[in-house]
């Protein structure tokens, strides 16, 4: 049931302000702290962690790696499953195997996991469906209440894994001591925010699909972005090559100048994902120099943003003014808004891309 929607994937973008709100019910306490599943874990036992997954959920850990390393101080590691999986890495004492998989199914996945069953000291999964293969075969599963997802593309499944992933990474630094009491009530109050700026977010969808009807002429697509702009980056671009078959890349904003401008004419639009915060001057810099080649730049960015470096922009599209570490799930949303009305205005077959499968149970 599409509830109204053309696709399942519009539906599902728009479910978001709704599953997000699950998702935090069901980890955060009344008083502010967060409270796993039992038998939880203690992160004062952990030295670092692995976190492995393939495709978007990957993307849902490079994003993770940031919240941990910065408000938790932990050192992390992230891998495709299809890499790590072959590659037999050496799996330290105190250290923690996170999974993370939409389905639960996919066999890269699982195979990863079961590698380092007797290596690591723990195994944890963030999993939507409770009852799969990787959830039972961790020690601990940590549901992320998205609700059946229908569409091939991942939309509300990411939000909610960087949801779940954040609220660990806070859980982590509390354990640790690492994040001040004020520090962490603020990264809480910023979480409950979410569902009312995922509202607000939402109501720019005209916005986005005039760029998205301007998008739709392009040959290729360029995503930058910086610090944790940077895996949304390369999240955009994925969502826009699978269902608008368009060709997409990310790069971290800092790597242009080391390849990448070289693509740079007037025919290449370049989605800027940017909200006004600390790297926002050095992210603006980077544009600037796609600017000069003629680039196109679709600057997403908040109100702050947009007054200082809106200048000259092929189009821009504002969002809410948010708390810096809850960004990534935010922007999140234009993200699938660009690529969804993208494929719509070519007309692909948005919720079956051709060769894709929801499922990926074999290697
Ligand atoms: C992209 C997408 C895929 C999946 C990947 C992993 O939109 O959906 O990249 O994220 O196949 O699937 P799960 O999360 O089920 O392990």
């Amino acid at each position: 049931d599409k509830a109204g929607h053309k696709h399942f994937m519009a539906k599902e973008i728009a479910e978001q302000p709704t599953v997000i709100g699950n998702a935090l019910a069901n980890y955060l306490t009344a008083d502010g702290h967060i409270a796993l599943p039992d038998p939880g874990v203690d992160f004062t036992a952990i030295d670092r962690l692995t976190l492995v997954a393939c495709g978007t959920a990957y993307y849902a850990c490079l994003t993770a790696k940031y919240w941990f390393e910065q408000i938790a101080r932990i050192p992390v590691e992230v891998d495709v499953a299809s890499e790590f999986r072959y590659r037999e890495p050496p799996i330290p004492d105190r250290t923690l195997a996170l999974f993370v998989s939409q389905s639960g199914e996919t066999a890269d996945t699982l195979a990863a996991l079961r590698y380092c069953e007797g290596k690591a000291a723990r195994i944890l999964s963030v999993v939507n469906v409770p009852e799969s293969s990787i959830a039972r075969e961790s020690d601990l599963a940590l549901p992320i209440h998205a609700g059946i997802e229908v569409g091939v593309a991942s939309t509300k499944a990411f939000t909610c894994q960087l949801t779940v992933l954040l609220m660990l990474a806070l859980k982590a630094a509390s354990d640790r001591g690492t994040l001040s009491e004020e520090a962490l009530a603020d990264h809480v109050s910023a979480l409950r925010s979410l569902p009312a700026l995922m509202t607000t977010a939402l109501e720019q969808n005209k916005a986005m699909q005039n760029t998205a009807r301007r998008l739709s002429e392009a040959r290729d697509v360029l995503f930058l972005g910086r610090g944790l702009m940077y895996p949304l980056a390369l999240e955009g671009a994925l969502k826009l090559k699978e269902i608008s078959y368009i060709h997409a890349e990310a790069y971290a904003s800092g790597e242009l100048k080391h390849g990448p401008i070289a693509l740079i004419d007037k025919h290449v639009p370049v989605v800027v994902m940017a909200p006004r915060d600390t790297l926002f001057d050095k992210t603006v810099s980077n544009m600037q120099e796609v600017m000069a080649r003629k680039g196109k730049v679709v600057l997403i960015s908040d109100a702050a943003g947009l007054e200082e470096a809106n200048e000259g922009v092929w189009a821009s599209i504002c969002m809410p003014t948010v708390h810096n570490a809850v960004a990534p799930i935010l922007y999140a949303l234009p993200a699938q808004l660009l690529a969804y009305h993208t494929a719509v205005a070519k007309g692909t077959d948005v919720d079956q891309p051709r060769n894709l499968a929801k499922s990926v149970t074999v290697e």
